[in-house]
């Protein structure tokens, strides 16, 4: 089995490494590709993965080129992992919008609809590559905005599944409150990337009993000040919002703190820069401990869990991942993508059912894939006007003065990255 990583040099890599090595049994990857374009980065990432798998025993080859081509030849499962423009163009998106008291984030709001822009012709044009390459190769999409690349990723006749650790971080840390091991929780997980809600919980399965209400009343105190957001919301919802709707619920608040303390951007650069330091000390043969403060801690696992389905047939058979609506979401077109629970094996990913939707999440939902829809077209057609229509119709921005100056900023921070402006 040979699978490719594009963004192989992102600090990142070494926990994907991890997952690789210590579920070699789940997935047995013969030869794994790195392909990066920063040589620098990708000969220090590199060599730490192949230590790691050394160490670990596992016998297969790692090998790295910043030659796409080559890099996806033969693979049988490709991951996207990619920023376009580094942490540079993320310490924009998350500052610009801030001027006009919308929060600054970079898959929220106006920046992450920078983001979409900058990211989906990219991507698209690795997706083609692969397909050249080899029709029957699965894309893992963990590039964000993942709910708008998948839709641009599937819409283009990809074989593409978008994949977020959301889900499998609330299910480490409910197993771990509930002191049960990870794979007898099973989430029922609704909405779309980065705007999700955890409806109920299950012990062992689909069908399993919900001890959501339990987990609420026994721990709501540390599932809210996870979340930040206070413990009498989540009493009265009774349902676990992803941390990404703290920038919904508490907007203004949010938007007060990113004006005062310095951005996650410029502290990633910085945590980066200390990675690849110790990446390059010939002694480290593990991941750090520091990667696990970066917000894609665990996502190994997620990719491993995917892989493993999708080629082999092994793996958990309901996952949480990022695929068409078609019908699961009542209140939402067919070609939306959604983020639920699916049963995903070598065909590909199919949503479980959901029970109906609350009014309450349901029109945020359908509001914000309005936004994808409108952002999707931007993205592939470009235009001001474009832009202008997708911030617009954004929930956090709305007001036609701030779209109009939301999206001057977007097109003066971002030519360098869109051909069309
Ligand atoms: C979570 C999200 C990812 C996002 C990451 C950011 O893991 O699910 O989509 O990329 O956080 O983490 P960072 O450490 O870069 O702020
Ligand atoms: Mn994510």
């Amino acid at each position: 089995m040979k699978l490719t990583v594009v963004g192989g040099g992102s600090t990142y890599t070494p926990e994907l490494i991890d997952g690789f090595a210590r579920l070699r049994d789940t997935l047995p990857i013969e030869e794994l590709v790195l392909v990066d374009p920063a040589a620098d980065r990708l000969e220090l990432v590199g060599g730490l993965a192949r230590r790691i798998f050394a160490r670990q025993g596992h016998p297969g080859r790692i090998v790295t080129t910043a030659d796409l081509d080559a890099g996806v030849d033969g693979a049988d499962a490709v991951l996207l992992q990619l920023r376009v423009g580094g942490q540079a163009a993320r310490q924009q998106d998350e500052t610009w919008p801030l001027g006009c008291g919308c929060v600054g984030q970079e898959t929220t709001g106006a920046g992450g609809l920078a983001k979409a822009l900058r990211t989906v012709p990219v991507v698209l044009d690795i997706a083609d590559r692969v397909r050249r390459a080899n029709p029957r190769a699965w894309i893992i999409d963990f590039t964000n905005p993942v709910g708008i690349v998948t839709r641009a990723l599937l819409r283009a006749g990809h074989r593409a599944v978008g994949l977020c650790n959301v889900a499998i971080g609330f299910q480490r840390r409910f197993a771990g409150l509930l002191d049960v091991t990870p794979s007898e929780i099973h989430l029922d997980h609704v909405g779309l990337n980065h705007l999700t809600w955890e409806t109920a919980v299950r012990l062992g399965g689909p069908e399993g009993e919900d001890v959501l209400p339990a987990l609420l009343t026994g721990h709501g105190d540390a599932i809210a000040a996870d979340l930040h957001l206070p413990r009498p919301l989540l009493d009265r919802l009774g349902v676990v919002p992803s941390y990404y709707l703290r920038y919904y619920y508490a907007h203004d608040e949010v938007v007060r703190e990113l004006r005062t303390k310095p951005s996650r951007a410029s502290e990633v650069a910085r945590m980066e820069q200390q990675l690849l330091e110790m990446y390059g000390d010939p002694a480290l043969d593990e991941k750090p401990a520091l990667l696990a403060r970066r917000g894609g801690a665990y996502y190994s696992e997620a990719a491993v869990d995917l892989a493993a389905a999708l080629l082999t047939g092994s793996g958990s058979p309901y996952q949480v991942v990022n695929t068409y609506n078609d019908g699961t979401l009542p209140f939402l077109p067919d070609d939306a993508v959604i983020e639920v629970q699916a049963a995903v094996g070598p065909k590909g990913a199919t949503p479980l059912p959901v029970t109906p939707v609350d009014p309450l999440y349901a029109g945020l939902t359908a509001n914000v894939t309005a936004y994808e829809d409108l952002a999707l077209d931007a993205a592939l057609r470009g235009g001001r006007d474009r832009v202008f229509r997708a911030l617009l119709a954004h929930p956090l921005i709305g007001q036609h003065a701030y779209a109009e100056t939301l999206t001057d900023e977007l097109l003066a921070h971002n030519r360098e990255h869109l051909a069309w402006a």
